[in-house]
């Protein structure tokens, strides 16, 4: 099935969404972000961004480099809670 291509492996994004978002004039990676919640997912965008970005750069005819990532915010990598935990009732981080 064409266009069948799961972008987002964290939440289940295809590449026809992608696009059908693009088409309704959403032209940013944080505006994609936002309604699709691709980027939010267990990897954070590590493993979807950038080919989203590639998807947007095609279809904006814009070139990659103009394209504006969302801005990463801290934990940069998934962190078990426990580890939260322990470092709100100590103080340190361990
Ligand atoms: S693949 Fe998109 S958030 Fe992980």
């Amino acid at each position: 099935m064409k266009n069948k291509i799961v972008i987002c492996r964290c939440e289940e994004i295809t590449e026809q969404e992608i696009i059908a978002v693009i088409k309704q004039g959403y032209t940013s990676l944080d505006e994609i972000k936002r309604i699709l919640r691709c980027g939010m997912g267990h990897c954070q965008g590590r493993s979807c961004q950038m080919i989203i970005a590639r998807i947007l750069s095609r279809m904006t005819k814009q070139p990659i480099e103009k394209i504006i990532f969302p801005s990463s915010r801290p934990p940069l990598k998934p962190i078990p809670i426990k580890t939260l935990a322990k470092y709100k009732t100590t103080g340190e981080h361990k």
